[in-house]
């Protein structure tokens, strides 16, 4: 039966924030985890990802857990062991400690970022495409995927891998152009994941209906996300302020865009 209760964890973030207010229209009951005060929601979860008691209380009778607490972007080795790769951990093992059989994880394009991102004509990247992190905030997302592979193998847990491109209310860059996912189209994403049934554990790419889109939304779409938005409406704008990427440039090249430039080793 479709999830009712659901824990949003990264609640105070910039994704956790928009759908916050997105989510709860379907019909879900949201309980909110952050290690940060979450503005407005007194009865939020309070707690790190280290910490395990926490994690067992806050899963604890929930039908699911979309899970996008972490750092969000490359960071020292160490913080991204702790937030992102252990964190995802110590979450999966609560949820299978207290039978949550649902998980949505946050992954991104930057599991697979310096893939190189195709030119016009030329076939859009594929959902299996190898993974190809670009930064060790990528890397962390492969490790995500990969648990979330081990959990459903080896102890039925499913899971829906987002492959999220950039949720944010309007695409400010070129690249964005490609990567764009709506919050509103993020809210159906995010309810076809939790509502899909028999996913095992499925990787989808999260982006809106762009018209200068890179990837493949096919297993998005067979999880019966629809996608209403597209980016276009932005283009003439985006490009006129910004201007196309030089040629030969991260942006130019990989789906990973400037994460790539560090250590600048393109193209290669
Ligand atoms: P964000 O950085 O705004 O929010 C992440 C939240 O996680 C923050 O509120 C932070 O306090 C919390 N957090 C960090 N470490 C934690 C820990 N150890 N314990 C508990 N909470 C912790 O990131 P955003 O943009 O909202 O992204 C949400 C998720 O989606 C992240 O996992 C991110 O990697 C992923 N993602 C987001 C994209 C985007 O376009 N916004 C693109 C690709 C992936």
């Amino acid at each position: 039966s479709a999830p009712r209760t659901v824990l949003l964890t990264g609640a105070a973030g910039g994704v956790g924030t928009l759908m916050r207010e997105l989510l709860p229209p379907y019909g879900y009951e949201l309980r909110l985890l952050d290690v940060a005060p979450v503005q407005g929601a007194p009865d939020a979860v309070v707690a790190d990802l280290a910490d395990r008691t926490a994690l067992r209380e806050a899963v604890r009778g929930v039908d699911a857990v979309v899970h996008l607490a972490g750092i969000s972007l490359e960071a020292d080795f160490d913080k991204i062991m702790a937030a992102n790769i252990a964190g995802t951990y110590n979450l999966y093992e609560a949820a299978r400690e207290e039978g949550v059989r649902r998980v949505v994880l946050a992954s991104s394009n930057h599991a697979v970022g310096f893939t190189r991102r195709p030119r016009e004509g030329e076939p859009v990247v594929p959902v299996d495409t190898p993974h190809r992190p670009d930064t060790f905030y990528g890397l962390s997302k492969c490790f995500g995927e990969d648990l979330a592979q081990l959990y459903w193998d080896l102890h039925g847990i499913e899971t829906v891998s987002v492959r999220i491109g950039s949720c944010f209310p309007e695409p400010t860059s070129v690249r964005m152009l490609s990567m764009w996912l709506s919050p509103a189209d993020c809210a159906r994403l995010l309810h076809a994941s939790l509502t899909a049934e028999s996913v095992g554990h499925t990787v989808a790419y999260g982006s809106s209906a762009n018209t200068r889109a890179w990837w493949d939304l096919s297993t998005a779409r067979a999880l019966g996300y629809d996608p209403q938005d597209d980016s276009e409406v932005y283009a003439e704008k985006i490009v006129a302020d910004k201007g196309l990427p030089e040629e030969g440039s991260a942006d130019d090249l990989y789906l990973g865009g400037h994460f790539c430039v560090d250590p600048p080793r393109w193209p290669h």
